[in-house]
Parts: C-alpha cells; structure tokens; sequence
C-alpha cells in the first residue's frame, strides 16, 4: 500500500519542505558521488520548490537537472520546461540544465534527442525524481488515453514521444517523457500536487485498479522505491 501523503499548511510550505529535502537529497550525492543527477517535473506547482532550492549553498557546478517531460517546443518558448527549470534556477550558478528536445522542433516529435541524451546515463540512477500530477491523474507527460501511454508504462524505452489525447488547453503540445522505467531508476521518487481537486483525483487513483485511466496509479502500485507524497490546499 502506498504511503499516506505528508501533509503542508499551505504551498509556501511544501515548497521550503521539498526545497530542504532536496537540497539534502544534493549535498548526499555530492558527499558520496561528487556530481548530483535529478529529474524534475514541469508545470506550475514545482516552481516554488525549485527557486528556494536555488538558494541553497551547494557545488551547483556539480549537479545536472533535466525535466521528467519536454514540450515538442523549441529552445526559448515560454511553454518549455528546460526554459522554466534554467529560470527557476537562475540563482544556482553553475547547474547544468539538460534538455529532452532539439533546439529547434521539427514538425513531427521525435524522441532522438531525448535518448542521445539520456545514451551516455544508461544505468546511471538519479538521486532523486520530482513528479507533479495533473487533475487527469497523468504524471511526466504520461496521459491517459494517449496511445503510447502502454509503451511508457511497460517498455524498455528511456524516453518517449507522447501525444496527449485531448492536447491539454493550458500546454496544448506533444511532449517527449521519461518513460516509467527510466524515471523508477532513482534513489528517492516524491510526488508533489496542490488542491482538492487532486487529493480527490489521488483518493481515487489508491482505490481502483486501472492505471491507463489513471496512470498515478503505476506510482503508487510499483515496488521499486518508496513513494513520497507531499500535498498542499
Ligand atoms: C508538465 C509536467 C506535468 C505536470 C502536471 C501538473 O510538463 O506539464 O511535467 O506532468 O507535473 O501537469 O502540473 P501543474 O503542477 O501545473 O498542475
């Protein structure tokens, strides 16, 4: 059974929580590794996490962070996740920001940069993976009713082209993500969503059975690391 979510006053609070969490996730790694690899979501609710954590005094020259999922959008577009996690992190000299698209998109998405990237990481863990949820119950840019979601799920794959099924009106783009294997190889998998209205999308993901309908349900059945919840209002 999945863990109970932990449970912040307000979303400045899971912010600064997340934002301590991973900094120690980064100073472990550094200790033990010397360099720090993590995977973070895209979207609204992260981004408060990622700029107190920019604060953090660490070795950011050290640390490499690349999105979970890409919009098929080029360099620079204000709906890319790459430009949002540079933004955010503006204040953490040194970070590297990897990216799971080309520059320049072509018309039809392709995966190719994603997993020439993701190539020279093969059996790399991150330390850590931070997933939000949208209120559709997708994680990364796993969405029900896309018709790679199967593959995402259950192949091999490291990355993948998904296109959402209705496009999503706030980012109506094809996106490139982390399939569910590659984002499993982490060392620590948290899960952050704020609302009702995803408590009650998550309530409903921990009582039913189908992951295709809602594909948070593939985080909280696996068994290959601890999920950790944190939930805001
Ligand atoms: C993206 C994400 C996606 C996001 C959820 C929740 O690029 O859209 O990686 O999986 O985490 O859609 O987004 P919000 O936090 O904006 O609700």
């Amino acid at each position: 059974m999945a863990p109970p979510e932990i449970v912040h006053a307000d979303a400045a609070a899971l912010a600064v929580a997340l934002a301590d969490v991973l900094a120690g996730v980064i100073e472990d790694a550094l200790a033990e590794r010397g360099t720090a690899l993590l995977a973070l979501a895209g979207g609204r609710t992260p981004m408060p996490i990622y700029r107190h954590l920019a604060q953090a005094r660490l070795d950011w020259s050290c640390v490499s962070l690349l999105p979970t999922d890409e919009r098929w959008v080029d360099a620079g577009h204000p709906a890319g996740n790459a430009g949002a996690l540079r933004a955010a992190f503006a204040a953490a000299t040194g970070v590297r920001i990897l990216a799971l698209t080309p520059g320049r998109c072509a018309a039809s998405p392709s995966s190719a940069a994603a997993l020439a990237m993701l190539a020279p990481l093969r059996g790399r863990r991150f330390d850590a993976v931070l997933l939000g949820m949208g209120s559709d119950g997708h994680f990364a840019s796993l969405f029900p009713a896309a018709e790679e979601l199967p593959a995402a799920l259950e192949g091999d794959a490291a990355a993948l082209v998904v296109r959402p099924r209705p496009l999503p009106a706030e980012a109506p783009f094809a996106r490139v993500s982390l399939s569910l294997a590659r984002l499993l190889e982490s060392r620590r998998l948290l899960l952050a969503i704020a609302g009702a209205d995803k408590r009650a999308v998550l309530d409903a993901a921990r009582r039913g059975e189908d992951v295709r309908a809602l594909p948070v349900r593939a985080l909280l059945r696996q068994t290959r690391l601890p999920l950790e919840i944190h939930w805001s209002p």
